[in-house]
């Protein structure tokens, strides 16, 4: 079977890392993969450090697309990508998560009538202000084989009408939903003790015997209103005179906090010791943050789930939520863009942790269920 795979921002990066290894253990005699890179994150610390780290095949192609507005970089994505389908002429095109990549491939595949495979299908955050929102429902819609990570997941599809007990062929008309974990849930377990014995930034930091926070912010909603930036940033400032706080920084942070208007306020921030902010991290070097930490501040999704993967209490920095088990649990608390929400929440997680994580994510081998499934086609 030949599949093409799509990447382009950082986290799918990432998630891919955990297919290429298992086609690499498992499925090297029935699987070709070729990968194709869409350029959308570029930086060498946004894209090329996880190729090195974690192993992934060098990509066949790379789209070179860069950053633009959402019409532009989607369609040149589309463009680029529809080429290369025509050439490789896969069996299927495999997208991950919710970016524009994944959106450009959905598009571009499916109208060449070409198999799709969503990992991470099914989420829903229920707000269609976030340009995830859309990615992800245009996506599930566009797709013949949908893995989800989680039982919410698989409840949001049914909910949309698609079918649960239907036998093959599968189609585009017909398609099938699996439930079948997580495939970062598959990395965590793979790298976590890889990391403690490759990295070691808790050192470089000074923290290896400090109790800290990890933060990260990205998410537009956040960054693009300075008001919600500013109110975030101030939580971070008070949390920090607790405890100390490391803020790997997104680039498009970097750039929204530098256009943020009390510029006392952001010479304080940055110049604060207790406040580490450095610059986006490897995965090793960003899972041994996550499992040392005391707890996690973030908008991110992918890092909601580690937080959960490691058992660290996590306050997210956001409305709603996609992971919805995650808040059900109690390891999660949702506390938007608001500064007392977020402190009083980091304070009681700081007293008070979370006191079990039951299992929600699957059993860690997600992407060797995934593969057998699509040679099943
Ligand atoms: C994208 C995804 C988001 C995902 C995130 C992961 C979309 C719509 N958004 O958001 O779902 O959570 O990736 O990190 O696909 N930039 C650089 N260097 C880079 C990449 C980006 O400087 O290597 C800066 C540019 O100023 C760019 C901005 O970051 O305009 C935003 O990048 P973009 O890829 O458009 O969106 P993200 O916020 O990264
Ligand atoms: N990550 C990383 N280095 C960083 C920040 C995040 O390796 O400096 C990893 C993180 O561990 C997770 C993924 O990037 O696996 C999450 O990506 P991001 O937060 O950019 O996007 P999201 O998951 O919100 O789409």
């Amino acid at each position: 079977m030949k599949i093409v795979t799509i990447i382009g921002a950082r986290p799918q990066i990432i998630k891919a890392a955990a297919l290429s290894r298992a086609i690499k253990m498992q499925y090297s005699d029935r699987v070709q993969e070729v990968i194709v890179h869409t350029g959308q994150h570029y930086d060498d610390n946004m894209s090329q450090v996880f190729f090195e780290e974690l192993g992934i095949p060098r990509p066949d192609y790379n789209l070179h697309v860069g950053s633009a507005s959402h019409g532009v970089q989607t369609a040149k994505m589309i463009e680029g990508i529809e080429r290369i389908l025509l050439d490789e002429r896969p069996d299927a095109i495999v997208l991950y998560g919710d970016t524009n990549s994944t959106l450009a491939g959905a598009v571009a595949a499916s109208k060449l009538h070409i198999t799709v495979v969503h990992i991470e299908a099914g989420l829903r955050s229920f707000n269609k202000s976030m340009p995830e929102e859309i990615n992800r429902i245009v996506c599930d819609h566009c797709s013949t084989l949908l893995f989800t990570p989680t039982q919410a997941g698989f409840d949001n599809l049914v909910r949309e009408g698609f079918p649960t007990n239907n036998e093959g062929p599968y189609t585009i008309d017909n398609p099938k939903v699996y439930h079948c974990g997580d495939i970062m849930y598959d990395n965590s377990r793979y790298f976590s003790t890889i990391a403690d014995e490759k990295v070691d930034l808790l050192g470089s930091l000074g923290l290896t015997e400090t109790p800290y926070v990890l933060a990260t912010l990205h998410r537009d909603g956040n960054t693009d209103d300075p008001q919600r930036l500013q109110a975030i940033l101030d939580a971070f400032l008070e949390l920090s005179e607790s405890i100390p706080l490391v803020l790997p920084m997104h680039p498009r942070t970097r750039k929204m906090v530098a256009l943020l208007e009390d510029r006392s306020k952001t010479e304080r921030l940055m110049k604060d010791d207790r406040i580490k902010i450095i610059e986006p991290v490897s995965f090793l070097e960003m899972t041994q943050l996550e499992k040392h930490a005391q707890l996690i501040v973030t908008d991110s999704g992918g890092v909601q789930k580690e937080s959960y993967f490691f058992q660290k209490p996590c306050v997210i920095m956001r409305p709603e939520t996609e992971w919805v088990e995650i808040v059900e649990t109690g390891a999660a608390t949702l506390a938007d863009a608001d500064t007392a929400k977020i402190l009083k929440t980091a304070q009681q997680y700081l007293k008070q942790p979370p006191a079990s994580f039951p299992t929600i994510f699957g059993d860690g081998h997600a992407a060797e269920f995934m593969l057998q499934k699509m040679i099943e086609l």
